[in-house]
């Protein structure tokens, strides 16, 4: 199992495209260790716990130290993997060294050019910013942290530039596609991010895009890993502040899916995703089934959800087919 753990809304910056604005009944809501202590005894083998929200070091560093004693007592093979904008970090480093050099953690941040990621005083987060924490990190736990990029209509013409600094900086970064949660309007077209990828492997920059490596790999066999796995409500689970309980972190963003954590900790399991016939084909008269692209369009449900709800379905698939040659080309190559 993978776990994604949100334990507050609460964030130091004001990104304009934020997903995760509304997760809690309360924006003070805090997720407790005893949910999560309860989940690693009904799934001891959870290989990662990645740390999300809101941001995770709005929470105080205590939290953290009592997660990893725990994880050490009961010698948990887990490892914690925080998404952080490592603001707080760069402003009192001292804070959260000790948790940042526990060998169990691992950190990746968030980056991407254009104007929509703007820090608590509403000032943009500059690549000179961005640089500083870079550094600070390198100088302090050792390593420079790969990062997620954003894209959506405003800041698709930058997209490469993201990666061209992921090459600069000796890390892997991760285009994501804009999801229609929070604050986030629209979602980003799947099939104008597919172009994207295709520009990123034609670059000769495949080796520092997450996303573009999936893509050469997806075809040939069916990815496990998140957004394109379409079992993978078997395999994540996703705690949020107020204790309500998903088998995606994104989902759990539109609080949509719940399982109910009760029952699932009593021995029950749910796979809430595989059923619902709404969200398992981009378009409903089952023309996917027999596309090649099957597996990319409609790898990740939530994608589906979002595509669907926002009318952008055929648009989407008229541009999927077109690109289709020089993906199929790149599985090939
Ligand atoms: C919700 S944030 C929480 C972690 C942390 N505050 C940060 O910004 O890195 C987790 C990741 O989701 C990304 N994200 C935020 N809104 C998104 C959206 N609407 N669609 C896709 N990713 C989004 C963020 O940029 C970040 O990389
Ligand atoms: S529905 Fe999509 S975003 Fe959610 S866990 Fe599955 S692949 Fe990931
Ligand atoms: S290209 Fe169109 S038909 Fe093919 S899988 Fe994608 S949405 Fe479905």
């Amino acid at each position: 199992m993978e776990l994604i753990i949100k334990p507050t809304e609460r964030c130091n910056f004001k990104c304009t495209f934020c997903s995760s604005t509304s997760i809690a009944d309360d924006v003070s809501d805090e997720l407790g260790l005893e949910h999560i202590y309860t989940f690693l005894r009904r799934f001891p083998d959870t290989h990662t716990i990645i740390v999300n929200g809101g941001d995770p070091l709005m929470m105080k560093p205590s939290y953290y130290t009592k997660l990893l004693a725990h994880l050490d007592e009961h010698d948990y093979p887990t490892t914690v993997a925080f998404t952080t904008n490592l603001w707080p970090f760069y402003m009192k480093p001292e804070k959260w060294l000790d948790i940042f050099l526990h060998p169990r953690i691992g950190i990746t941040t968030s980056f991407h050019y254009g104007d929509s990621r703007l820090k608590g005083d509403y000032s943009v987060f500059s690549e000179e910013d961005f640089w500083a924490v870079s550094d600070k990190m390198l100088e302090l736990v050792g390593y420079r942290p790969g990062f997620i990029s954003v894209i959506d209509e405003v800041n698709a013409d930058k997209a490469l530039d993201n990666v061209r600094l992921a090459k600069k900086m000796g890390v892997e970064c991760k285009l994501n596609y804009t999801m229609a949660s929070g604050i986030a309007g629209r979602p980003y077209q799947l099939s104008k991010m597919y172009s994207i990828y295709l520009d990123v492997y034609e670059a000769g920059l495949t080796e520092w895009e997450f996303n573009t490596k999936q893509m050469v790999e997806r075809l040939r066999n069916e990815s496990m890993m998140c957004p394109q796995n379409r079992a993978c409500d078997s395999t994540i689970r996703a705690l949020q502040p107020s204790g309500d309980y998903y088998s995606c972190g994104a989902m759990g963003d539109d609080r949509e899916y719940a399982i109910d954590f009760e029952r699932e900790m009593a021995g029950e399991f749910f796979t809430p995703l595989q059923h619902d016939p709404d969200i398992q084909t981009m378009r409903s008269d089952g023309e996917c089934y027999s596309c090649p692209m099957f597996q990319i369009c409609n790898g990740c449900k939530k994608t589906v959800k979002d595509t669907r709800r926002h009318n952008m379905v055929e648009t989407h698939c008229t541009l999927m087919k077109q690109l289709a040659p020089r993906i199929i080309d790149a599985n090939n190559g």
